[in-house]
């Protein structure tokens, strides 16, 4: 029997992993720009963490995590996502000593038990920010423009930033009351989870996905109109600067988001044709998370983006990438010759060089075929004869011209046309 890899996890091939690194280098780079530096958690925690962080009776923590006790009776969760790690290590390592906001990164491997379709898997990747101490709607809007620029950077086109604000807990719950209120009344026109939830958590019953629920959640009163001054003042001041900086976005009072502890400005970025799972990232501001913790009380705010989805929407937009081409090959013929091709092959390496050769002692029609799928610029052929006078011939891929070079002065031959 063969053994596949778990439901719902990739393996990324060569094929694949080098656009992986594309995106990753742009990533880094954007991070350097608006100068975040990267903190690596580890992928499990104690579960706890993710019970007080993201809340109790959220789907990720009822349903999508993977808990298990470890041999020493701890109970242990890979984590779901990055935001209550940076925040439990912010907070163990004493971060708040440090220059505030904390401004921060991460990359790197999240796992959610859900049913697993395109764009949604079991393991996935988030490249996601946090930046931690400071109140501003400057740095809200800072979160909803860095990942922008990582999509353009990637030349993404077709994507759409949905805002809204949560408020603060004294205004929320005001609203959350009269929401729940409203859903009860109907209660039995509900899906059958937006039931559950409407006791729980009435919130995430705004974006239930199910026809019948939007319909019904039709005239609801939006959380817009429930926000206290500071938050209100908060969202204007966040809207006005998006304004300011030309980003489009759309204002959707439905946006809640799957975690209990937004608070204020929440976003999400979607790409429409991407199918059911047409977010590509999304976060928000979340000015009780650090103190649920257990840290001082300390505003923050944040957002993540999957890469795996977004490399779905740049394959489905056409966009290019780099492919990895070898810079040459050297040809050999056995015995004598194997042994040059060798040494010439280290020292072009150590030159900086991607440089291949032949492991499998094939004809040289086949060694010019492998050449050729590299890509390679030239292939360097090393004969018996010219060898014994210490000469090879150097084929040029693109015009098929042919040069005899002295052995010894490959490397400077190569660098020569290099700079010419
Ligand atoms: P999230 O919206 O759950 O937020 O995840 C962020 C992104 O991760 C999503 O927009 C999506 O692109 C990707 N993603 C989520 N689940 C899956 C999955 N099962 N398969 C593939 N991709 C997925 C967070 O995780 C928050 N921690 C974001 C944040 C940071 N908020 C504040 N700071």
């Amino acid at each position: 029997m063969n053994i596949n890899r778990p439901r719902g996890t990739n393996d990324i091939l060569p094929s694949e992993s080098y656009k992986w690194q594309q995106v990753e280098a742009k990533v880094r780079d954007i991070c350097y720009r608006y100068g975040y530096q990267e903190i690596r958690t580890p992928i499990f925690e104690h579960t706890e963490l993710f019970e007080r962080g993201i809340g109790e009776t959220t789907d990720i923590v009822e349903k999508e995590m993977y808990t298990f006790v470890d041999r020493g009776d701890r109970s242990i969760t890979l984590r779901p996502e990055g935001t209550a790690p940076v925040v439990r290590a912010f907070i163990e390592n004493n971060l708040y000593a440090g220059q505030l906001p904390a401004k921060l990164y991460y990359m790197g491997p999240m796992f959610r038990y859900e049913k697993p379709q395109a764009g949604r898997y079991r393991q996935f990747t988030q490249f996601g920010v946090e930046a931690i101490g400071s109140m501003d709607p400057v740095l809200d809007v800072e979160m909803i423009t860095l990942p922008i620029e990582l999509y353009k950077a990637c030349g993404l086109a077709g994507f759409e930033v949905h805002i809204n604000s949560l408020g603060c807990p004294k205004c929320r719950s005001e609203y959350r009351n009269q929401l729940q209120a409203m859903l009860a009344a109907k209660a039995d026109q509900f899906c059958e989870s937006c039931q559950s939830r409407i006791n729980r958590n009435p919130l995430r019953v705004l974006d239930c996905k199910s026809p019948k629920c939007r319909e019904l959640l039709k005239d609801i009163p939006s959380i817009q109109d429930y926000l206290c001054p500071e938050c209100r003042e908060h969202f204007d001041q966040v809207t006005t600067s998006l304004d300011q900086l030309g980003i489009n976005y759309v204002v959707d009072p439905h946006l809640v988001r799957g975690f209990d502890y937004y608070t204020k400005t929440v976003f999400g970025i979607l790409v429409p044709t991407l199918g059911a799972q047409n977010a590509i990232g999304g976060g928000g501001r979340y000015d009780g998370l650090v103190e649920e913790i257990g840290g001082k009380s300390m505003p923050a705010v944040g957002f993540a983006v999957g890469m795996e989805r977004l490399l779905l929407a740049l394959a489905q937009e056409n966009i290019a990438f780099n492919e990895p081409k070898a810079a040459g090959y050297v040809a050999h013929f056995g015995g004598k010759t194997k042994q040059a091709a060798v040494k010439l092959v280290h020292d072009l390496r150590q030159a900086g060089l991607w440089v291949e050769m032949d492991y499998l002692d094939r004809s040289l029609k086949a060694q010019m075929k492998s050449a050729d799928k590299l890509q390679s610029q030239w292939v360097i052929m090393i004969g018996e004869d010219e060898l014994a006078q210490n000469l090879v011939k150097i084929r040029w891929m693109n015009t098929g011209n042919e040069e005899q070079v002295a052995l010894d002065q490959v490397a400077e031959y190569l660098a020569s046309k290099r700079e010419g």
